[in-house]
């Protein structure tokens, strides 16, 4: 699992890439594009869409936020 903070709003992604099993984690984040620290691949973290390929969409699970805690829906794994 990947969790991103973008301005505030929590996004989860499947945190595995697709490409080669990066750790999507790991990437860096700008604004909401977060780009796989082994080889580049980029998505964007609201909806799992790759940059260059409309082909491949990186998984997305739904997040709320209560107190200090971030909760991850994980139905449907
Ligand atoms: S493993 Fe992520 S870009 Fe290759």
């Amino acid at each position: 699992m990947a969790l991103f903070n973008v301005g505030g709003a929590f996004y989860a992604l499947d945190g595995i890439c697709p490409h080669q099993g990066g750790p999507l984690g790991q990437g860096c984040l700008t604004e909401a594009i977060v780009t796989c620290p082994w080889h580049g691949w980029q998505f964007d973290v609201r909806t799992g869409q790759h940059q260059l390929s409309k082909a491949i969409r990186q998984p997305t699970f739904a997040t709320r936020v209560e107190g200090d805690a971030v909760w991850i829906d994980l139905e449907g794994i």
